[in-house]
């Protein structure tokens, strides 16, 4: 199968994004590194390795990364959406990791995955992008060793954190920047817009809790959230955003993508963080460059394929 590594901020939803990676039989996860965000970092990394524990993964290896963005400090994370400690207060209650974390820091690890690979690797970032903008840019050497990086982010015609800005760009509006203007390593973007007609109801969580340990575990991750999108979307069930892309990367092509040029604003005003999705016929001289964006999927296929994953264990 192929070869992933997981950037990741969990988060209610990175937790079903590395859970489906971890026990889908068909990818091979070399590693997951963390990054701020949601929580910070040490929370988002106790999390990550945590998870992998739950899944019975110790053999995948967790390595931390950014503890802050590249340029400029961001206001808040996403506490108020995940819960203090990223996991609606529940993260205690997952077992304890029994690996180590790696001495390596984040961008060291993906630098040492990617050399010893012998073939091209996934990247799935999951997080702000901040120890993606560090790997590109302190070792280009590696850019051929990445198939592709398939993001969740941006927003094509929304935004969660302000009105046009989603919150893994809005949170390192500079490093998003960068990744997207790597033209020589192909990138698919799965924004908001998609993210959230993906979007899984009661029936399906309690589907996911009754089908065996680790479902259950998941579900009950999920208070907080599932909160937090009834008081903004009057829906009763969650978006699991990551998750969507970690499919693609497992299953290429089970997103639909069209590509535009794109790019982020990196000003300090009202727009800062967004992503400019150019969707004009002829896109006249462009800002930014090429990116794959995910437009569409079959929306019951794709949950039942999270689904179904999850609920198998490994
Ligand atoms: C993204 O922000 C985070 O809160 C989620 O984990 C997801 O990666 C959605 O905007
Ligand atoms: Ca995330």
């Amino acid at each position: 199968g192929s070869k992933l590594i997981i950037d990741t901020d969990p988060g209610v939803d990175d937790a079903f994004a590395i859970a489906l990676a971890a026990v889908s039989g068909d990818v091979e996860l070399l590693g997951v590194t963390t990054v701020f965000g949601n929580v910070p970092l040490t929370s988002t990394t106790a999390n990550a390795r945590r998870l992998l524990q739950l899944c019975d993964r110790p053999d995948v290896p967790v390595a931390a990364g950014a503890s802050r963005p590249l340029v400029h400090l961001s206001k808040r994370g996403s506490g108020h959406v995940h819960g203090s400690d990223g996991l609606s207060g529940h993260a205690s209650s997952l077992p304890e990791a029994t690996r180590p974390l790696e001495s390596l820091d984040a961008v060291g690890l993906m630098v040492s995955l990617l050399e010893a690979a012998d073939e091209p690797v996934t990247i799935a970032p999951i997080g702000p992008l901040t120890n993606i903008a560090a790997l590109l840019a302190a070792h280009p050497g590696v850019k051929s060793k990445i198939s592709r990086i398939v993001l969740m982010g941006g927003g094509v015609a929304r935004g969660n954190s302000t009105a046009v800005a989603e919150f893994n760009i809005w949170a390192d509006p500079e490093a998003a920047r960068r990744v997207i203007a790597e033209d020589d390593v192909p990138c698919v973007m799965v924004p908001l817009d998609l993210t959230h007609r993906c979007a899984v109801d009661s029936a399906w969580l309690a589907k996911l809790a009754a089908s065996g340990p680790l479902g259950r575990m998941l579900e009950s991750l999920t208070p907080d959230y599932l909160a937090h999108y009834r008081q903004v979307l009057g829906f009763d069930g969650i978006v699991m955003h990551d998750a969507v892309a970690v499919a693609e990367a497992i299953s290429p092509g089970i997103l639909q993508t069209e590509t535009y040029p794109v790019d982020i604003d990196v000003t300090a005003g009202p727009a800062r963080g967004m992503t400019l999705v150019d969707r004009r016929a002829v896109p006249v001289d462009p800002s930014g460059r090429p990116v794959e964006v995910a437009v569409d999927t079959d929306l019951d296929g794709l949950r039942e394929f999270v689904l179904s994953r999850l609920a198998g264990g490994r």
